[in-house]
Protein backbone atom coordinates (compact mmCIF):
# COMPACT_ATOMS: atom_id res chain seq x y z
CA UNK A 1 0.00 0.00 0.00
CA UNK A 2 1.18 3.70 -0.25
CA UNK A 3 2.30 5.61 2.33
CA UNK A 4 0.73 8.78 3.72
CA UNK A 5 1.29 9.30 7.88
CA UNK A 6 -1.11 12.65 8.86
CA UNK A 7 1.44 12.13 11.85
CA UNK A 8 3.87 13.72 9.77
CA UNK A 9 2.24 16.81 9.11
CA UNK A 10 4.66 18.80 11.25
CA UNK A 11 7.77 17.85 9.73
CA UNK A 12 6.50 18.54 6.09
CA UNK A 13 5.43 22.30 8.32
CA UNK A 14 9.26 23.03 9.13
CA UNK A 15 10.78 21.64 5.54
CA UNK A 16 8.02 23.96 3.84
CA UNK A 17 9.25 26.68 6.46
CA UNK A 18 13.16 25.74 5.76
CA UNK A 19 12.61 26.32 2.40
CA UNK A 20 11.08 29.41 2.45
CA UNK A 21 13.91 30.95 5.16
CA UNK A 22 16.89 30.03 2.84
CA UNK A 23 15.23 31.22 -0.37
CA UNK A 24 15.32 27.34 -1.69
CA UNK A 25 14.90 26.93 -5.42
CA UNK A 26 15.40 23.59 -6.81
CA UNK A 27 13.72 20.81 -3.97
CA UNK A 28 14.19 17.21 -4.16
CA UNK A 29 11.74 15.30 -2.05
CA UNK A 30 13.96 12.20 -1.98
CA UNK A 31 11.41 9.90 -0.74
CA UNK A 32 8.15 11.05 -1.91
CA UNK A 33 5.39 8.04 -1.47
CA UNK A 34 2.34 10.09 -2.75
CA UNK A 35 3.84 13.18 -2.65
CA UNK A 36 2.39 15.29 0.54
CA UNK A 37 5.32 17.04 1.34
CA UNK A 38 5.99 17.82 -2.69
CA UNK A 39 2.26 18.85 -3.73
CA UNK A 40 2.32 21.12 -0.51
CA UNK A 41 5.81 22.79 -1.36
CA UNK A 42 4.93 23.45 -4.67
CA UNK A 43 1.40 25.25 -3.72
CA UNK A 44 3.25 26.72 -0.97
CA UNK A 45 6.20 28.60 -2.52
CA UNK A 46 6.16 30.32 -5.90
CA UNK A 47 8.91 29.68 -8.04
CA UNK A 48 10.35 26.53 -7.12
CA UNK A 49 11.26 23.51 -8.78
CA UNK A 50 10.14 20.39 -7.14
CA UNK A 51 10.95 17.15 -7.91
CA UNK A 52 9.63 14.24 -6.46
CA UNK A 53 11.18 11.09 -6.73
CA UNK A 54 9.63 7.91 -5.40
CA UNK A 55 11.34 4.11 -6.11
CA UNK A 56 7.53 2.01 -6.19
CA UNK A 57 5.51 1.88 -9.36
CA UNK A 58 2.70 1.12 -6.89
CA UNK A 59 3.18 4.36 -5.40
CA UNK A 60 3.75 6.14 -8.58
CA UNK A 61 0.31 5.96 -9.93
CA UNK A 62 -1.21 7.51 -6.18
CA UNK A 63 1.63 10.25 -6.50
CA UNK A 64 0.66 11.08 -10.41
CA UNK A 65 -2.94 11.04 -9.28
CA UNK A 66 -2.15 13.15 -6.63
CA UNK A 67 -0.83 15.76 -8.93
CA UNK A 68 -3.36 16.11 -11.11
CA UNK A 69 -5.84 16.22 -8.44
CA UNK A 70 -4.34 19.14 -6.91
CA UNK A 71 -3.09 20.99 -10.36
CA UNK A 72 0.73 20.90 -8.75
CA UNK A 73 3.42 21.25 -11.27
CA UNK A 74 5.82 19.00 -9.94
CA UNK A 75 8.81 16.80 -11.60
CA UNK A 76 8.12 13.05 -10.86
CA UNK A 77 11.04 11.04 -10.82
CA UNK A 78 11.10 6.76 -10.45
CA UNK A 79 14.69 6.26 -9.32
CA UNK A 80 16.49 4.64 -6.01
CA UNK A 81 17.16 7.76 -4.52
CA UNK A 82 20.95 6.29 -3.98
CA UNK A 83 21.22 6.55 -8.08
CA UNK A 84 19.29 9.75 -8.76
CA UNK A 85 22.04 11.19 -5.38
CA UNK A 86 24.66 9.83 -8.13
CA UNK A 87 23.16 11.46 -11.50
CA UNK A 88 21.73 14.43 -10.55
CA UNK A 89 22.26 16.33 -6.81
CA UNK A 90 22.40 20.06 -8.38
CA UNK A 91 19.60 20.75 -5.48
CA UNK A 92 19.32 23.75 -3.04
CA UNK A 93 17.24 21.27 -0.54
CA UNK A 94 17.25 17.35 -0.19
CA UNK A 95 14.63 15.80 1.90
CA UNK A 96 14.74 12.40 2.90
CA UNK A 97 12.54 10.68 4.68
CA UNK A 98 12.82 7.22 5.05
CA UNK A 99 11.33 3.87 7.04
CA UNK A 100 13.34 3.75 10.07
CA UNK A 101 16.93 4.96 9.58
CA UNK A 102 18.31 7.51 6.78
CA UNK A 103 21.60 6.19 6.69
CA UNK A 104 21.76 3.80 3.37
CA UNK A 105 20.67 7.13 1.27
CA UNK A 106 23.02 9.64 3.82
CA UNK A 107 26.54 8.71 2.37
CA UNK A 108 25.45 9.38 -1.34
CA UNK A 109 23.60 12.35 -0.44
CA UNK A 110 26.76 14.02 1.16
CA UNK A 111 29.30 12.93 -1.43
CA UNK A 112 27.15 14.12 -4.09
CA UNK A 113 25.53 17.34 -2.16
CA UNK A 114 26.73 20.91 -3.09
CA UNK A 115 28.07 22.97 -1.12
CA UNK A 116 25.91 24.96 0.98
CA UNK A 117 22.98 22.50 0.22
CA UNK A 118 20.36 21.85 2.76
CA UNK A 119 19.59 18.23 3.89
CA UNK A 120 16.75 17.21 6.01
CA UNK A 121 17.21 13.58 6.89
CA UNK A 122 13.88 11.71 8.87
CA UNK A 123 14.87 8.88 11.42
CA UNK A 124 11.95 6.79 12.94
CA UNK A 125 14.05 3.72 14.31
CA UNK A 126 14.12 5.56 18.07
CA UNK A 127 14.61 2.26 19.69
CA UNK A 128 18.23 1.90 17.87
CA UNK A 129 18.89 5.27 18.04
CA UNK A 130 18.06 5.85 21.84
CA UNK A 131 20.30 3.03 22.76
CA UNK A 132 17.44 0.10 23.46
CA UNK A 133 18.62 -2.21 21.01
CA UNK A 134 22.42 -2.20 21.74
CA UNK A 135 23.83 -4.34 19.10
CA UNK A 136 21.71 -3.04 16.32
CA UNK A 137 23.21 0.78 17.85
CA UNK A 138 26.32 -0.90 17.15
CA UNK A 139 25.74 -2.11 13.34
CA UNK A 140 23.93 0.62 12.35
CA UNK A 141 26.19 3.86 14.10
CA UNK A 142 28.94 2.30 15.60
CA UNK A 143 27.53 4.04 18.91
CA UNK A 144 28.17 2.52 22.41
CA UNK A 145 24.91 2.56 23.83
CA UNK A 146 22.85 2.09 26.95
CA UNK A 147 19.80 2.51 28.85
CA UNK A 148 19.66 6.20 30.27
CA UNK A 149 17.37 8.41 31.37
CA UNK A 150 17.96 10.89 28.59
CA UNK A 151 17.20 7.93 25.76
CA UNK A 152 15.49 10.94 23.37
CA UNK A 153 18.27 13.54 23.17
CA UNK A 154 21.05 10.25 23.25
CA UNK A 155 18.77 9.59 19.89
CA UNK A 156 19.09 13.23 18.46
CA UNK A 157 22.98 13.40 19.41
CA UNK A 158 23.63 9.87 18.38
CA UNK A 159 22.42 10.58 14.72
CA UNK A 160 24.16 14.15 14.62
CA UNK A 161 26.91 12.54 15.77
CA UNK A 162 26.90 9.81 12.68
CA UNK A 163 25.95 12.56 10.52
CA UNK A 164 29.37 14.17 10.93
CA UNK A 165 31.43 11.27 11.10
CA UNK A 166 30.04 10.55 7.63
CA UNK A 167 30.45 14.06 6.24
CA UNK A 168 33.97 13.80 7.25
CA UNK A 169 34.69 11.03 5.93
CA UNK A 170 34.35 12.94 2.30
CA UNK A 171 35.85 16.17 3.82
CA UNK A 172 32.84 17.61 4.28
CA UNK A 173 31.48 20.03 7.42
CA UNK A 174 27.47 20.46 8.86
CA UNK A 175 25.95 23.49 9.26
CA UNK A 176 23.71 22.38 11.82
CA UNK A 177 20.35 24.85 10.89
CA UNK A 178 17.13 22.96 13.42
CA UNK A 179 16.50 19.39 15.16
CA UNK A 180 14.01 18.14 17.20
CA UNK A 181 12.56 15.00 18.78
CA UNK A 182 8.43 14.80 18.07
CA UNK A 183 6.32 11.57 18.46
CA UNK A 184 7.87 8.88 17.27
CA UNK A 185 10.95 10.34 14.91
CA UNK A 186 14.08 13.10 14.87
CA UNK A 187 14.45 15.17 12.32
CA UNK A 188 17.79 17.21 11.87
CA UNK A 189 18.47 20.12 8.87
CA UNK A 190 21.77 20.58 7.97
CA UNK A 191 23.98 22.43 5.56
CA UNK A 192 26.68 21.22 3.96
CA UNK A 193 30.06 23.20 3.88
CA UNK A 194 32.77 20.97 1.34
CA UNK A 195 35.49 22.76 3.44
CA UNK A 196 38.32 20.42 4.97
CA UNK A 197 39.05 22.80 7.78
CA UNK A 198 34.95 22.96 8.33
CA UNK A 199 35.14 19.22 8.65
CA UNK A 200 38.02 19.53 11.29
CA UNK A 201 35.76 22.45 13.12
CA UNK A 202 33.02 20.07 12.88
CA UNK A 203 34.77 17.01 14.33
CA UNK A 204 35.23 19.07 17.40
CA UNK A 205 31.78 18.81 18.45
CA UNK A 206 31.82 14.37 18.61
CA UNK A 207 33.04 13.07 22.21
CA UNK A 208 32.42 10.35 24.22
CA UNK A 209 29.66 10.62 27.26
CA UNK A 210 30.63 8.74 30.79
CA UNK A 211 27.43 7.75 32.45
CA UNK A 212 26.87 6.33 35.74
CA UNK A 213 24.34 3.92 35.96
CA UNK A 214 24.56 4.36 39.93
CA UNK A 215 23.66 8.02 40.05
CA UNK A 216 22.82 9.07 36.92
CA UNK A 217 25.61 11.12 36.71
CA UNK A 218 26.94 12.11 33.25
CA UNK A 219 29.96 14.16 31.72
CA UNK A 220 31.66 13.96 27.97
CA UNK A 221 34.89 13.34 27.81
CA UNK A 222 37.58 12.27 25.19
CA UNK A 223 37.85 8.73 25.53
CA UNK A 224 42.38 9.92 25.78
CA UNK A 225 41.14 11.79 29.29
CA UNK A 226 38.62 9.03 30.07
CA UNK A 227 40.29 7.14 33.15
CA UNK A 228 41.33 10.86 34.20
CA UNK A 229 37.99 11.87 34.47
CA UNK A 230 36.43 8.80 34.82
CA UNK A 231 34.66 8.22 37.84
CA UNK A 232 33.95 11.91 38.31
CA UNK A 233 31.16 11.10 40.69
CA UNK A 234 33.31 8.39 42.35
CA UNK A 235 30.48 5.77 42.48
CA UNK A 236 32.95 3.62 39.89
CA UNK A 237 30.05 2.35 37.71
CA UNK A 238 30.33 4.24 34.62
CA UNK A 239 29.84 3.51 31.23
CA UNK A 240 31.30 5.16 28.16
CA UNK A 241 29.01 5.82 25.84
CA UNK A 242 28.66 7.49 22.22
CA UNK A 243 30.64 8.93 20.31
CA UNK A 244 28.08 11.94 20.23
CA UNK A 245 27.17 14.99 19.19
CA UNK A 246 27.95 17.59 21.89
CA UNK A 247 27.32 20.70 19.91
CA UNK A 248 24.54 22.64 19.47
CA UNK A 249 21.42 20.88 18.02
CA UNK A 250 19.81 24.03 16.34
CA UNK A 251 20.76 27.16 15.45
CA UNK A 252 18.46 30.02 17.49
CA UNK A 253 18.33 32.08 14.98
CA UNK A 254 17.12 29.92 12.37
CA UNK A 255 14.64 28.81 15.24
CA UNK A 256 13.15 32.35 15.31
CA UNK A 257 12.92 32.64 11.75
CA UNK A 258 11.10 29.34 11.64
CA UNK A 259 8.85 30.56 14.12
CA UNK A 260 8.04 33.39 11.80
CA UNK A 261 6.62 30.55 9.67
CA UNK A 262 4.88 27.88 11.27
CA UNK A 263 1.73 28.23 12.89
CA UNK A 264 0.57 25.32 15.17
CA UNK A 265 0.70 25.86 19.10
CA UNK A 266 2.74 22.84 19.35
CA UNK A 267 5.60 23.83 16.99
CA UNK A 268 6.16 26.76 18.54
CA UNK A 269 6.24 25.02 22.06
CA UNK A 270 9.02 22.63 20.31
CA UNK A 271 10.82 25.89 18.70
CA UNK A 272 10.77 28.00 22.14
CA UNK A 273 12.34 25.20 24.07
CA UNK A 274 14.55 23.94 21.35
CA UNK A 275 15.71 27.70 21.46
CA UNK A 276 16.37 27.07 25.05
CA UNK A 277 17.85 24.47 25.41
CA UNK A 278 20.86 24.97 23.14
CA UNK A 279 23.34 26.82 26.05
CA UNK A 280 23.66 23.28 28.54
CA UNK A 281 24.90 20.27 25.91
CA UNK A 282 24.78 18.14 28.96
CA UNK A 283 21.99 15.61 28.50
CA UNK A 284 18.98 16.72 30.41
CA UNK A 285 17.99 14.76 34.00
CA UNK A 286 14.56 13.20 33.98
CA UNK A 287 13.72 14.82 37.29
CA UNK A 288 11.44 11.82 38.71
CA UNK A 289 13.99 9.07 37.52
CA UNK A 290 16.87 11.16 38.96
CA UNK A 291 15.07 11.44 42.03
CA UNK A 292 13.98 7.69 42.57
CA UNK A 293 17.50 6.60 41.83
CA UNK A 294 19.20 9.06 44.59
CA UNK A 295 16.28 8.40 47.24
CA UNK A 296 15.16 12.08 47.28
CA UNK A 297 11.52 13.51 47.10
CA UNK A 298 10.56 14.99 43.93
CA UNK A 299 10.11 18.80 43.83
CA UNK A 300 8.45 20.81 41.71
CA UNK A 301 10.19 22.05 38.71
CA UNK A 302 10.07 25.57 39.05
CA UNK A 303 11.09 25.04 42.68
CA UNK A 304 14.31 23.31 41.59
CA UNK A 305 14.82 25.91 38.35
CA UNK A 306 14.69 28.88 41.28
CA UNK A 307 16.68 26.96 43.78
CA UNK A 308 19.24 26.27 40.98
CA UNK A 309 19.16 29.90 39.65
CA UNK A 310 19.85 31.34 43.50
CA UNK A 311 22.88 29.09 43.57
CA UNK A 312 24.20 30.53 40.15
CA UNK A 313 23.35 27.44 38.27
CA UNK A 314 21.74 27.64 34.84
CA UNK A 315 18.49 25.36 34.38
CA UNK A 316 16.37 25.05 31.41
CA UNK A 317 13.45 22.86 30.53
CA UNK A 318 13.65 20.25 27.16
CA UNK A 319 11.16 19.87 24.49
CA UNK A 320 12.54 15.96 24.64
CA UNK A 321 11.03 15.21 27.78
CA UNK A 322 7.68 17.11 30.14
CA UNK A 323 9.62 15.81 33.20
CA UNK A 324 13.41 16.41 31.65
CA UNK A 325 15.15 19.48 33.06
CA UNK A 326 18.86 20.96 31.74
CA UNK A 327 21.13 21.52 34.06
CA UNK A 328 24.89 23.25 34.10
CA UNK A 329 25.87 22.07 37.09
CA UNK A 330 27.44 18.29 37.97
CA UNK A 331 25.33 15.64 39.61
CA UNK A 332 26.56 16.24 42.97
CA UNK A 333 25.35 19.88 42.73
CA UNK A 334 22.25 18.83 41.60
CA UNK A 335 21.62 16.44 44.61
CA UNK A 336 22.30 18.97 47.01
CA UNK A 337 19.15 21.53 45.16
CA UNK A 338 16.94 18.70 45.18
CA UNK A 339 17.44 17.82 48.88
C1 LIG B 1 8.28 7.03 4.77
S1 LIG B 1 7.82 7.04 3.12
C2 LIG B 1 7.92 8.72 2.65
C3 LIG B 1 6.81 9.58 3.17
C4 LIG B 1 6.69 10.93 2.54
N1 LIG B 1 7.94 11.68 2.61
C5 LIG B 1 5.54 11.74 3.15
O1 LIG B 1 5.76 12.87 3.64
O2 LIG B 1 4.41 11.24 3.15
C6 LIG B 1 9.21 6.36 2.29
C7 LIG B 1 9.02 6.14 0.81
O3 LIG B 1 10.30 5.88 0.23
C8 LIG B 1 10.14 4.96 -0.84
N2 LIG B 1 11.47 4.34 -1.08
C9 LIG B 1 12.06 3.35 -0.36
N3 LIG B 1 13.30 3.10 -0.83
C10 LIG B 1 13.52 3.97 -1.85
C11 LIG B 1 14.63 4.21 -2.71
N4 LIG B 1 15.75 3.50 -2.61
N5 LIG B 1 14.52 5.20 -3.63
C12 LIG B 1 13.37 5.92 -3.74
N6 LIG B 1 12.27 5.72 -2.96
C13 LIG B 1 12.35 4.76 -2.02
C14 LIG B 1 9.07 4.00 -0.34
O4 LIG B 1 8.44 3.33 -1.42
C15 LIG B 1 8.13 4.95 0.43
O5 LIG B 1 7.07 5.37 -0.39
Amino acid sequence: MPFFNPVMKFNRDFSIAIAKIFNVRRFLDGLSACGALSIRMKKEIKDIEVNANEISDETIKFLQQNKENNNADIIIRNRDLNLLLNEDANFDFIDIDPFGSPVQFLSNALLNARHNTIIGITATDLGTLCGIFGDACIRRYWTFSSKTDFDKEFGLRNLIGYVAREAAKYEVGVEILFSYYFHHYFKVYFRVKRSRSRADEMLKNLNFLLYCDKCAGRKYSDIADASITGNFCGCGKLKILGPLWNGKFADVSVCDLLGKEVKEKTEQKILTLVKGEQEIPIPYYDLHKFCKINRLQVKGTEDIIKIAGENGLKTARTHFDGTGLRFNGDVKELVKILK
